[in-house]
């Protein structure tokens, strides 16, 4: 996620800037840059890369300059690049953004009298501020304020201008922004991190709140120009902990954050209205979508599993397209031919992963188009598929990954439904998917609340197995895979998932009191089977944990964990949820590094 900085006071405030970017690096970024006003005017400086680079360029600039502002991005429009890094500079305005300008073109092709270096959104907004201010006839503040009247979608902003260097103007919809309150000097932060060490009293902006800072004063007021009264608080907690938005651990706070992260991956893509979904990135016309036969999806470990879950909903709905699912490392090295009229998912959250970049390499070489399913904005396998979906959940710190799978599963199926509509697949038939998905971010929200503390308990009892078994049939199978896969990888159990109808062609016999079984049972037509299933393993003396939506539920099990949802066919998605939770509860009880797991990277990157 993007951070932001600014200082007003009577220090350097380079100082403050890269000091206050370095405690937001924990937040992911690809680039940075600072701009601070002077006596010898302007210094404004950006680096594609870690703040180090830009340390590097501000060498020998240190002018003693006293306001500024500065910005780490995570890139969301335009590749990773020092042009696209903020601020930005247009006319006689500097700005640093956080968050997407959603009509961001149509904006930019009004603004006709400007030219436009980056690729970005946050260039655009620069500049229409600059078209209000219009050389400081008008207050800075006034001229912000006509600008976010015109803009959709989310921002925290920090501007300046050098026509008025005394004074910054900060404002926020959708992305956090703190003041912090100094004495003889006022900062600016995206997070209350950056403030520890030089103030403890804060102001949190609201949402539709502008404020007007200066060294000695805060005015805030409303879009429309009503006096907001600040209240200052106390920022009571220390920097770690704020870091991760007071969660102890990153995979905690990804988990808990899915709600949010999954909006993201669904803005503007979803028109509950009409009934369709709508995805620009894959690049894909109407013709190209209807002539698709066959789905080839790409990935490793996570990625893996999540084209397998969605694989299971596109058949559902698109019923003359076959789907393949491909573990990269091997599919690379086939000799597989991929029919004519196919598709490849290329699905990574990093983008930067060796074998399924080199997958993607190899299919193209047959002349297949690619689509990417990638969160890494500008990542090399964003910049080398045909066309893609950004997921847009925000660095995935934690090695395991959690928003990213869910939200990876849901824009596959976006895609699947994109192919279903382009097809004319009945809206009666699509409907139910698309209404499932618009609510999925609530239903999470609720999961997530309702199970905690109760997966926590559960997780206690079960810390000391070694090794496990991950069940689920159908759709909970590939989410019986991923449950296993992040028991693995954090708590080092020997965590091996199986479709509950393989139980008795092998699994079965594994089945004694060094392991213990944790079975997904979604409601459904298959429940019945998945029943007699859990039966088998009781008869054998299972250890077993149960995840159902099944209200009336009463099999002898050892342990059940019940979750209360409208949702249907998407339900494995939300049974997924009760199994990060249990890995994680499991690794922080076994003590173990739940965030940097022993062995592992967050990005495989070699082969
Ligand atoms: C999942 O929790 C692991 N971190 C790992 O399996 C990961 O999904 C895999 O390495 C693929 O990474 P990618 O999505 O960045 O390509």
């Amino acid at each position: 996620m993007c951070g932001i900085v600014g200082y007003v006071g009577e220090k350097n405030a380079q100082d403050f800037l890269v000091s206050g970017l370095k405690r937001l690096e924990y937040r992911g970024y690809d680039s940075a840059g600072v701009v601070t006003f002077g006596d010898k005017g302007v210094t404004l400086v950006k680096a594609k890369g870690k703040i180090g680079d830009l340390e590097a360029k501000l060498a020998g600039l240190k002018r003693g300059d006293k306001v500024g502002i500065g910005h780490t991005r995570w890139a969301t429009h335009g590749e990773p690049s020092e042009v696209n890094a903020h601020p930005h500079h247009v006319g006689n305005i500097y700005l640093v953004h956080n968050g997407i300008i959603e009509n961001y073109k149509e904006l930019k092709n009004a603004l006709s009298g400007y030219e436009f270096k980056s690729e970005t959104d946050s260039e655009v907004l620069a500049a229409l501020i600059d078209s209000f201010y219009q050389g400081g006839k008008y207050p800075l503040a006034n001229a912000v304020v006509q600008a976010l009247k015109l803009i959709q979608g989310t921002y925290g902003i920090a501007v300046m201008s050098e026509l008025n260097p005394s004074e910054i103007v900060v404002a926020r919809a959708g992305s956090p922004l703190v003041i912090g309150v100094g004495h003889g000097e006022t900062l600016i932060a995206s997070d209350a991190s950056a403030l520890l060490g030089h103030t403890k009293q804060a102001i949190y902006l609201n949402d539709g709140e502008i404020a007007t800072v200066t060294k000695n004063s805060v005015e805030i007021k409303t879009l429309n120009a009503e006096p907001v009264s600040a209240k200052v608080e106390e920022i009571e907690t220390n920097l770690a902990a704020i870091q991760k938005d007071g969660y102890e651990h990153f995979l905690l706070k990804e988990i808990m954050e899915q709600p949010r992260s999954l909006e993201e991956t669904l803005r503007g893509r979803v028109d509950l209205e009409e009934g369709m979904v709508r995805l620009g990135g894959p690049g894909l016309s109407e013709t190209e979508l209807r002539k698709i036969k066959h789905l080839v999806i790409v990935g490793c470990g996570t990625a893996y599993n999540a084209g397998l879950l969605a694989s299971y909903y596109i058949e559902q709905f698109t019923p003359e397209v076959t789907v393949e699912v491909v573990i990269a490392s091997e599919y690379r090295y086939r000799q597989a031919y991929i029919p004519k009229d196919s598709v490849a998912l290329i699905v990574s959250q990093s983008g930067e992963t060796a074998d399924t970049l080199a997958c993607l390499r190899e299919i193209k070489k047959q002349g297949v188009r690619t689509v990417g399913i990638v969160n890494a904005i500008g990542s090399t396998i964003a910049r080398e598929v045909d066309g893609g979906t950004y997921v847009h959940v925000g660095p995935e710190i934690s090695v395991a990954s959690t928003k990213a799978f869910t939200s990876q599963v849901v824009a596959m199926v976006m895609f699947g439904l994109t192919i279903a509509q382009a097809k004319g697949v009945r809206s009666g038939v699509l409907k139910p998917y698309i209404k499932e998905i618009a609510k999925l971010p609530g239903e999470i929200k609720k999961v997530l609340d309702e199970c905690r503390e109760l997966v926590k308990g559960v997780a206690e009892k079960y810390k000391d197995y070694d090794h496990a078994v991950y069940l689920g049939r159908d759709t909970a199978y590939p989410a019986a895979m991923e449950g296993a896969l992040k028991l693995k990888e954090i708590s080092y159990i020997d965590a091996n998932a199986y479709a509950f109808g393989e139980l008795k062609h092998g699994p079965l016999a594994l089945i004694d009191d060094r392991f213990f079984e944790l079975a997904l049972l979604p409601e459904g037509e298959l429940y019945e089977k998945a029943v007699s299933n859990v039966q088998e393993v009781l008869a054998r003396g299972g250890h077993v944990i149960t995840v159902t939506n099944k209200t009336e539920f009463d099999l002898p099990v050892e342990s059940v964990v019940k979750i209360t949802t409208s949702v249907e066919a998407l339900v494995p998605i939300l049974l997924n949820l009760v199994a990060q939770l249990f890995a994680y509860y499991v690794a922080v009880e076994k003590g173990l590094d739940v965030d940097q797991p022993r062995n592992l990277a967050k990005s495989v990157t070699v082969e």
